[in-house]
Formats: structure tokens, sequence, C-alpha cells
């Protein structure tokens, strides 16, 4: 009756935000959770309405870990239309047994992260090398997008390429890999790259491009002057963001509908 937005559906708004919080940390919430041993409980929400959000308006809404306790996260969030704060937020998030809900020591790898992050801490470390180092731990995320994800036959997915490739492998401040792509030189200055996968919980956090950026120097440094690759079409739109060309008509491979796209290094 007032036309303005629902005061509850603002905690609804901070907590989707939240999600994005460990997005934009690479951090896939549930494997996190598990591997540090407990889960974040919400102990004390408040907000402050200053003012209202109407039909059709478009918010953006921010968000920081401002203090980190002994058990305890501050998260201060608010929701802005452009300039405008219209409801400001804090978040109380206890970790905690996620059995008996009782409060435990935040663990010093999310602490230090959260800090880190907070002062503009990279959040990935890149590696790069070949298959036998790097294989164990991009295979599982290859099978993850490619055959769980994407249904494609663990038998495509799989091929002689990958000994004589160049690896790349994201890694997340709590030491998991989250992200793979590889790099094949097809001939005399062009390599293919390739295999680029993202675990969905942190896709959109970034982990693609650095993924890219660090191939892409690998390819220079192996004297490339072309970098190429068969796009899927849901991916073009990525590829096109970071320079990359269309090239030729669409094709089929593996099932799904591909373009050919290449920068000039
Ligand atoms: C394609 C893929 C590797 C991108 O990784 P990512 O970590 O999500 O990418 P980033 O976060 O670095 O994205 C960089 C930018 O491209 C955008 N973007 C990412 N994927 C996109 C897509 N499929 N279409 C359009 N834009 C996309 C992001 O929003 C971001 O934009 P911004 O800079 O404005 O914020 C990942 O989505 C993935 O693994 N997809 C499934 C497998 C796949 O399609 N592999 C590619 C095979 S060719």
């Amino acid at each position: 009756m007032q036309k303005i937005v629902f005061n509850a559906h603002y905690l609804m708004y901070f907590d989707t935000a939240v999600a994005g919080y460990w997005r934009a940390l690479a951090l896939p919430y549930e494997e996190s959770m598990h591997a540090l041993g407990g889960d974040l409980y919400v102990r004390k929400a408040t907000l402050e309405y200053e003012g209202s959000a109407r039909y059709d308006d478009q918010l953006h809404v921010g968000m920081r870990c401002e203090r980190v306790g002994s058990t305890s996260l501050l998260l201060r969030c608010a929701a802005f239309r452009g300039r405008q704060r219209l409801v400001a937020g804090e978040l109380v998030y206890v970790f905690a047994d996620p059995a008996t809900q009782r409060p435990r020591p935040v663990p010093a790898a999310l602490r230090d992260l959260l800090v880190g992050f907070e002062q503009g801490e990279p959040v990935l470390d890149l590696h790069v090398g070949d298959w036998a180092t790097l294989g164990p731990r991009a295979s599982p995320i290859r099978q993850a997008v490619f055959v769980q994800e994407q249904q494609v036959p663990a038998a495509l997915e799989a091929d002689d390429a990958d000994a004589g490739a160049t690896h790349a492998l994201a890694v997340n401040r709590l030491g998991a890999a989250v992200g793979t792509g590889r790099l094949v030189a097809t001939a005399p200055g062009v390599c293919k790259l390739g295999r680029m996968a993202v675990l969905s919980t942190v896709r959109g956090a970034g982990v693609g491009s650095a993924l890219l950026r660090a191939l892409s120097a690998a390819a220079r440094a192996q004297g490339a002057h072309t970098l190429m690759l068969h796009a899927q079409d849901t991916a073009v739109d990525f590829y096109r963001r970071l320079d990359f060309v269309p090239q030729g008509e669409v094709f089929q491979e593996a099932g799904i509908a591909h373009q050919v796209m290449s920068i000039a290094l």
C-alpha cells in the first residue's frame, strides 16, 4: 500500500550480497566451511532505514568485513540507489560447530584471508606448469565442469594433448584449486587455449580472467604471436570482454556450439 519495498526484504538482499562476498574471496562456501571445520551463523542483524526503495529502482549493495573477533565476524552492509544510501546494516556472524552450534575460534586461515582481502590483497595464487605437476588438482575441476555439469563424455574430455601442454591452476587462500586452463602449441607462433574451467561456485569473481592472463603470458614467453581458442557459445562474451575476436562460422564440437576466436599477443 505504501508502494515501497517491504522492510524485511533488505535482509534477503544483504544475505544475497554475503554470497557474493564469499565468491569474491574465491571461496566455494560449503566446501570451505567443511575444510575449516565449522559454519557461520547469524547472531545479530541490525538495519537502519534511511530511505525507501520503490518498484523499478536499481539498487547496489555494498559489503565489507569490518571486524574479525575471536569467534565472530562483523559484516557492514548498505543498499544504495545511485549515491543515496537507503538502508544500512550490521550482520554479526558467529563461527560455530555445525553439530552443536557452539562457537569456535575463527580459524587463522579465514581471519588472514578476510583481513588481507579488505586491505586489497589478491585472493588467488596462479600456478603454471606441466600436467604431471598440476594435473592431479586440475583434473577434478575439469570433471566437475565438463563431465558432470556440461555432460561432455569423459572420453572426449581427456585427450593426449595434456601431456605436452602448459597448464594453469588457480588456488584460493585456503589452498583449494578453483579453476584451470591449458595452452597447446599448434603451429609455429600459434598457441591454442583450452579446457578453461572455473568451479560454478566462484564464477564471475575474476578467476577465469586471471587464468587467461597467466596463460597469455606463458604463450608470449614461448614466442607465440597469436592465441586462438574454440569458445563454447555461452563463453563467447567472456572472451570478447578480454579482446578475443570471433572468426568464421559457429560449429559443433563435443555436442556444443563453438566459435573460433583469436587475439594477437
Ligand atoms: C567461462 C569461464 C571459464 C569464465 O570464468 P569466470 O571466472 O567466471 O570469469 P571472470 O569472473 O574472470 O569473468 C570476467 C568477466 O567476464 C564476465 N563473464 C564471465 N563469464 C561470462 C559469460 N559466459 N558470458 C558473458 N560474460 C561472462 C564476467 O561477468 C566478468 O565481467 P566483469 O569484468 O564485468 O565483472 C567460466 O564461466 C566457466 O568455467 N564456465 C563453464 C565452462 C566453460 O564454458 N568453459 C569455457 C570453454 S570455451
